[in-house]
């Protein structure tokens, strides 16, 4: 697979803890690069339980003196229709993992209020947050927010943030943030649309588990035109896709991608 501005990066790990170790020590670097270059870095979190590990792993005191916290603007890819302190929230556990745990001032941080699933009138107020805390890339005409680092994981039906095979916010071409009904689920939950995560200067594609070496195989696989499943739309349209998979995700990946020098 590959985006139209460069291939993919691709970090393998042992596992899971090792994965979250390597990828706090790079996120850090690539927020302070963005903190030198414009004075803040903004950041899309994922849900899902190996980004659960990297966000300890930011907030753990021998990493989160490493970087100014009080630059970050931190938002949400997606959300379950629930509030904040519901067990299924992203924002609760990445409030839990990380963002109880540094100094990033609270108007910078800005919840996808899940909530809104049922009273979707409330998009507007994250959208006015996008539009004020995430410049465009500048590199892109369209106007979409360009966030310097959006972090995804995948599910095992190939779903990335709270884009689900056949749901209709996959075909959304302008709005930011939608409500979208998950039909296989039997809910509705919101996500950044895919133009604002192809509009991403950098985006993370976190995956472990060996119920996730099919579809990463897959994914590998695919051509520029294949659509078949939600992560093989995520290529940013002037910005770097770097995976970051634990060994058992990535085992049935052909050699070239594991072992390059060979
Ligand atoms: C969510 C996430 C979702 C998640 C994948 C992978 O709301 O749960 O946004 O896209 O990243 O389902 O989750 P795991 O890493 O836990 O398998």
């Amino acid at each position: 697979m590959s985006t139209t501005t460069e291939s993919p990066a691709l970090h393998i790990q042992p596992d899971a803890a090792a994965l979250a170790h390597a990828a706090a020590e790079l996120l850090l670097e690539r927020a302070n690069a963005a903190i030198a270059d414009h004075g803040h870095v903004s950041i899309a979190l994922t849900g899902g339980s190996t980004p659960r590990v990297l966000y300890a792993r930011l907030a753990d005191p021998e990493l989160r003196g490493r970087t100014d916290w009080a630059r970050w603007r931190v938002f949400f890819g997606d959300e379950r229709a629930v509030g904040p302190e519901h067990a299924d929230s992203n924002y609760r556990m990445a409030r839990e993992a990380l963002l109880a745990h540094v100094p990033i001032p609270a108007t910078q941080v800005h919840r996808l209020a899940g909530e809104a699933a049922l009273y979707p009138g409330t998009l507007e107020d994250y959208t006015a947050a996008l539009a004020r805390d995430v410049a465009p890339n500048p590199a892109l005409r369209g106007g979409f927010p360009g966030f310097d680092l959006l972090l995804l994981g995948m599910g095992a039906d190939g779903h990335v943030a709270s884009l689900f095979p056949g749901s209709p916010a996959l075909e959304e071409t302008t709005a930011w943030v939608v409500v979208n009904p998950i039909a296989q689920m039997g809910t509705r939950r919101l996500t950044l649309t895919l133009p604002v995560l192809n509009a991403a200067r950098e985006v993370w594609l976190i995956v472990t588990g060996a119920n996730k070496a099919e579809r990463v195989q897959q994914a590998f696989a695919a051509g520029e035109d294949d659509q078949t499943l939600p992560v093989m739309r995520v290529r940013p349209r002037a910005g770097k896709l770097v995976w970051w998979l634990d060994a058992e995700a990535a085992r049935l990946l052909p050699k070239r991608h594991t072992h390059p020098q060979s």
